[in-house]
């Protein structure tokens, strides 16, 4: 579906997929503790999956490329994907489980995850040839979309073919580790939220190094803070887009959502304000409900939120 009359090409995303086990508890376990669940349910999961999905809700047209196993948790992990029309058909099917989350969320809404790559793990460099391929064919020069999922080498040799062909990459760092500053250096956006940039600058909390990281870099840096909005530094520009005002259910999943609108914008035309734009308020409204995946909403619902002006 295309955006309002935009031209679209292609959002190529290159990711892990989970089967997600929520678990809502009181509070998060302590070290040696042994704590109730109240409700135990599975989800499709994976920052790839989320974001691919995300871009799909968001009416982009996607291509993923992932892994799973032959097993019974890919087809509960890929469940929301297919019934979202996302193609499966570049999923490979490993020797390994299929990766999987296990997520507790307290009754504050605070949550931590434990991920076990399985497939995920065995996302290859000749994966990674395929998914840059799908992005620079002559008709559509998509947008190629990188988290930290799947091994570094496969991600590294994506980003580097895709410059080679001239493909935009954005690369949102997460889970943070000790190969995202390298892997950063390769991506024309950056996506991080406010403790990845932490990271990635040492501590530079300011829009001084914000600037100074993208005209360095000659990069766009989107840095997500939740309640507190994003914010955009280029090397030609710096603006800050205010999130609305909500009380959050669960988080999980709220970053995936804004990676996936924010490249399904990007890649219809819009500009970088219009796209971080929308792309809050639909990673606001994932707060709203539980899971990752069943709470990433339709572009339809976000527009409709904003002209309403539900959350002024
Ligand atoms: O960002 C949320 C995701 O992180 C979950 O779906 C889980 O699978 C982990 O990858």
């Amino acid at each position: 579906m295309p955006l309002d009359g935009f031209r679209c090409f292609m959002i190529v995303v290159l990711g892990s997929i989970n089967l997600d086990i929520r678990l809502e508890v009181d509070s998060l376990p302590l070290a040696g503790e042994t704590i109730h669940a109240h409700n135990r349910q599975y989800f499709g999961g994976g920052k790839g999956a989320n974001q691919a999905l995300a871009a799909k809700r968001a009416g982009g047209d996607v291509s993923f490329f992932g892994a799973v196993g032959s097993d019974t948790l890919a087809e509960r992990a890929l469940a929301e994907l297919v019934e979202a029309d996302v193609p499966i058909l570049d999923i490979a099917v490993v020797r390994e489980e299929t990766g999987s989350a296990n997520i507790y969320v307290d009754r504050h809404g605070e949550n931590c995850i434990v991920i076990t790559a399985g497939a995920n793990g065995l996302v290859d460099v000749d994966m990674a040839a395929a998914a840059v391929a799908s992005a620079s064919a002559s008709a559509k020069r998509g947008l190629l979309v990188f988290q930290q999922e799947i091994p570094f080498e496969t991600n590294k040799a994506a980003l580097e073919l895709a410059r080679l062909h001239g493909v935009r990459t954005i690369l949102n760092v997460s889970p943070f580790d000790v190969t995202s500053a390298e892997l950063s250096r390769l991506a024309d956006i950056i996506i991080a939220n406010q403790h990845e940039w932490a990271k990635l600058s040492n501590g530079a909390d300011d829009p001084d190094a914000m600037r100074e990281w993208s005209g360095r870099n000659d990069q766009t840096l989107v840095v997500t803070r939740g309640a507190g909005g994003v914010v955009v530094s280029t090397p030609m520009e710096y603006f800050e887009v205010a999130a609305p005002v909500i009380q959050p259910i669960d988080t999980v999943g709220a970053g995936d959502t804004f990676c996936g609108y924010f490249a399904a914008e990007l890649d219809c035309g819009r500009s970088l304000k219009e796209a971080a734009g929308i792309a809050v308020v639909a990673a606001s409204v994932a707060c709203l409900r539980a899971g990752a995946q069943p709470s990433i909403p339709l572009r339809f619902d976000v527009l409709g939120l904003l002209a309403k002006n539900k959350f002024a």
